[in-house]
């Protein structure tokens, strides 16, 4: 990535490789406490093949738990089995921690840490600690002049702890018009003036630490103008990386009726943390204006742990709620789905419809081509951050269909699904996306695969659609160039 002449901070503060923050919600705790009972019913099914007696054994051998924090009546076991309403839908889900440890280092090397919150009146301080330190132009005594004595030594444990050092950083140069492949599901639109990110993840638990480059908040600073959230899962959803941005900055996020632990209400986190303008409206409203880009707020349906037969939550504010993206500006357009897809009532295919009858044509979809489906979970819920047993007990019944043909439903787009909106919407080009990191310059671990079922797709429909293979920090700029190793060292 190509730096410009100017002043040089040789002392900046900046994030370190290999950081990881996560803020810890009470949620979220909860969440880690009830797993290894929501895993010990499915390996009660698995072992006696009846969801009733697979949820009455496990129940047995975590009695606490089920006492305090779910409802189940002995004469109707498989249909009453949930979490307590109060658990459901807290009154209140404070974030209790920011965890911090620098990955590349052994524990016992270099000591990971925990900020305890104790009053979410102090989260702004929080967010402005990780703004001046994500700016990577200022020093530890410019630092520490801005923020109160608590801060200080936050970021002194952050110095031990390897998450922050000063460090010599050229300024960056803002990448040109296109849009450009972060890790995993976060997405950078630029044109010559302003920036949009969607999903960023920055120095974030769900990054690898073991890359020999990556994309750093440092790298961002300046050519980022407003930030959309697509869904609250943990892959798109991350409170650290907002906070390293300007609290004046435009979020977008989904309009949520009410919190609950299958969703944040993350109009109301994101306020919580000092940000001024927080944007969430409803679907197909008037577009949001952002420099000279639009912002189309569009449908996310899908990705929900419901299948046709057991298709309704246990309350219907239990949603994993979330937006698709549509942006325009000049006169290109791209449509960014991130996980959307299927759910028993309503299909991103029906969107797309309703797409081509507002807009015409659209130029580029941006998309996961990967169709999960809820038995795509598999009975291990430790490969999984503990946000998928919040969402499977939104409706807890699905858990019966562990491994059977109904569980296979999917809830994702697939290729066959990708194909099919492309064609809908007469898109000149689709890019996959979404589908794990990678090393800079190197595409994610299912592209190799699933580029050419989307190709065959597209063949079988006889739709033109140009399916573009791009890497981890790729741009595709409006000339169907790709703008490769902008964001390598
Ligand atoms: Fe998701």
């Amino acid at each position: 990535m190509g730096g410009t002449p100017g002043m040089v901070n040789s002392d900046a503060i900046s994030f370190f490789r290999g950081a990881q923050l996560r803020t810890v919600t009470l949620s979220d705790r909860l969440s880690s406490v009830i797993q290894p009972f929501i895993q010990e019913v499915l390996d009660q099914l698995s072992a006696l093949g009846n969801f009733g007696q697979a949820i009455l054994s496990a129940a047995q051998n975590h009695q606490p738990i089920v006492e305090q924090f779910f409802e189940l009546n002995p004469n109707q076991v498989e249909t009453s089995f949930s979490l307590q309403p109060q658990c459901l839908f807290p009154k209140a889900n404070p974030i209790l921690a920011l965890e911090y440890r620098n990955a590349r280092y052994p524990a016992f090397l270099v000591p990971a840490g925990s900020w305890t919150i104790n009053d979410e009146a102090t989260l702004p301080d929080l967010q402005h600690l990780l703004y001046l330190c994500g700016q990577s132009k200022l020093s530890y005594d410019q630092i520490c002049d801005q923020v109160a004595a608590p801060m200080v030594a936050l970021l002194d444990h952050w110095i031990a702890s390897r998450i922050v050092k000063p460090q010599s950083l050229s300024p960056y140069t803002p990448p040109p018009a296109g849009v450009f492949r972060l890790q995993h599901a976060t997405l950078l639109y630029r044109t010559r003036t302003t920036g949009i990110l969607i999903d960023p993840h920055l120095h974030s638990s769900y990054g690898l630490p073991q890359l020999e480059q990556d994309v750093t908040r440092a790298k961002l600073e300046g050519c980022v103008d407003a930030i959309l959230i697509s869904h609250s899962h943990y892959d798109h959803w991350h409170c650290p990386t907002l906070m390293m941005f300007d609290r004046g900055t435009p979020i977008v996020v989904p309009k949520v009726p009410r919190g609950s632990i299958t969703c944040d209400d993350m109009q109301a986190r994101i306020s919580s943390l000092g940000f001024k303008q927080v944007i969430a409206v409803d679907w197909n409203s008037e577009p949001i204006q952002i420099g000279d880009m639009e912002v189309y707020v569009l449908p996310f349906y899908g990705e929900q742990p419901l299948v046709p037969g057991y298709d309704q939550p246990k309350y219907p504010e239990l949603r994993n709620w979330g937006n698709t993206y549509l942006i325009r500006y000049e006169d290109y357009s791209s449509w960014c789905l991130v996980d959307s897809g299927m759910e028993p009532a309503a299909s991103m295919i029906e969107v797309a419809q309703q797409v081509t009858q507002r807009f015409g044509s659209v130029d580029q979809i941006i998309s996961n081509f990967q169709g999960l489906s809820y038995n795509s979970i598999g009975r291990d819920l430790s490969r999984w951050g503990v946000d998928i047993v919040a969402n499977l007990l939104s409706n807890p019944q699905i858990l019966a269909l562990t491994n059977t043909e109904a569980g296979s439903y999917l809830a994702t787009v697939g290729p066959r699904e990708v194909a099919e909106i492309c064609a809908i919407v007469g898109a000149k080009s689709c890019l996959p996306y979404a589908d794990s990191g990678a090393e800079l310059g190197q595409p994610s671990i299912h592209d190799g695969i699933l580029i050419p079922q989307v190709e065959a797709e597209l063949r079988r429909l006889g739709c033109p659609t140009q399916v573009i293979p791009w890497a981890i920090g790729d741009g595709y700029l409006p000339s169907l160039q790709l703008c490769k190793h902008f964001f390598n060292d």
